[in-house]
């Protein structure tokens, strides 16, 4: 089902338990080259969201601010993006043009994420895709601008989100997890991966 909240397409219950399932294999693996870490932001303080990334950049943040990345903190460069996560891009986008960073967010139980934009990227032409597994966060959908009112939704394992054309710079956030609503993750948790074409 594809509703659309403030611009922002929601394509609830887009991947079944078996596609759920091969994308956290395949996002196990990018693991295991690419451990998770925790960025900090530029004000010193660490993020409570674990992060590590796959494809040509990762996105990284310190205290000389947000930026793309070629390498993980490790030096290493990041694993490729695993087909079965461009395959929901391209079944979403029906671009022929692939992302270039398949951002991975972990969320424990305490986790959240700050209204924010995603402007790191070169060009704002391209729509930034989310797909959601594990336990259900609760997602804020704000406006271009600071401000305004916004909308929230719980996103589910397997729902998948894209943020383009109006919704594409427009404010959005993770309240909170809830914590035991899947039982995808074994120790429990959100994981969210967000695709982004960077150059
Ligand atoms: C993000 O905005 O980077 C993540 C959004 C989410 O976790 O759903
Ligand atoms: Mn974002």
């Amino acid at each position: 089902m594809k509703l659309t909240v403030k611009g922002f397409d929601i394509h609830a219950g887009f991947l079944d338990i078996a596609d759920q399932r091969a994308v956290l294999a395949a996002v196990r693996a990018v693991v295991a080259q690419a451990p998770f870490f925790r960025p900090e932001t530029p004000y010193g303080k660490p993020m409570s969201v674990r992060m590590t990334a796959a494809g040509r950049y990762g996105w990284y943040s310190d205290k000389k601010g947000y930026r793309y990345v070629s390498d993980h903190p490790s030096g290493q460069p990041w694993p490729a993006i695993p087909a079965e996560v461009l395959e929901i891009w391209r079944s979403v986008t029906e671009l022929e043009r692939t992302p270039e960073c398949c951002l991975i967010n972990y969320y424990d139980a305490e986790a959240k994420m700050g209204l924010h934009q995603d402007r790191d990227e070169k060009s704002m032409d391209w729509p930034v895709v989310s797909v959601s597994l594990g336990d259900e966060g609760l997602f804020r959908m704000g406006n271009v601008t600071r401000g305004g009112k916004t909308e929230s939704i719980w996103l589910r394992s397997g729902d998948v989100v894209v943020m383009g054309g109006a919704a594409r710079l427009a404010y959005h956030g993770v309240d909170r997890i809830r914590s035991g609503s899947s039982t995808l993750l074994p120790k429990g948790g959100r994981l969210n991966l967000t695709l982004r074409v960077v150059d």
